[in-house]
């Protein structure tokens, strides 16, 4: 079963899922980084030569790659949700989990990865309102796509992901 992780930029995916195996002992996989590896080219790259569509159905081809029946944690890049032939593939592969923090956390987040040089083409025009006005329009996506949303602007990012753990135990004994 996938423990799948979902949320804006900046959300914490990558973090938590990486606490998530060491803690469930689970392998780990980074959908942004599948994609590179699979296409042979960075995440900017495709976007200038393929635009969004073009990557968005690299990822979704990525995803479909990944072996159903795997017990795994999977960080999901933001913008997967736009899809939704992707999001019904991770609710019938397992638990979908929204990582979500306040816009005002989530922008000193990616200001900070921005400085440090991380490749994330939808922060490259610097313009925070339009990035702002995303995070907005697809709150209502993540909600939809989630079994449950969990905070990591309140915790550290340990004490997070035992509370992802926590909830997810309780998530499947109702089912
Ligand atoms: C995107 C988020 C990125 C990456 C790509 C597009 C988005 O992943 O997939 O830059 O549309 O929100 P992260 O959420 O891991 O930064």
């Amino acid at each position: 079963m996938w423990i799948s992780l979902i949320g804006f930029m900046g959300s914490g995916k990558s973090t938590v899922a990486r606490l998530l195996g060491e803690r469930a002992l689970l392998p780990v996989v980074d959908l942004d980084r599948e994609v590179v590896r699979r296409e042979g080219a960075t995440i900017g790259e495709l976007f200038r030569a393929r635009g969004e569509p073009g990557f968005r159905a690299a990822e979704s081809a990525a995803l479909a790659a990944l072996s159903p029946d795997a017990d795994l944690v999977l960080a999901c890049g933001g913008g997967l949700v736009t899809t939704p032939a992707a999001v019904a593939l991770l609710r019938g592969r397992g638990c979908v989990i929204w990582l979500d923090a306040p816009w005002e956390t989530l922008q000193a987040r990616l200001a900070a990865a921005a400085d440090a040089g991380d490749d994330r083409p939808l922060l490259a025009a610097g313009d925070w309102e339009a990035v702002r006005a995303l995070d907005g329009a697809r709150r209502p996506l993540y909600a939809g796509a989630a079994d449950f949303r969990v905070r990591t602007d309140q915790t550290a990012p340990e004490v997070t992901a035992r509370r992802v753990l926590t909830r997810h135990v309780a998530w499947q004994r109702q089912r």
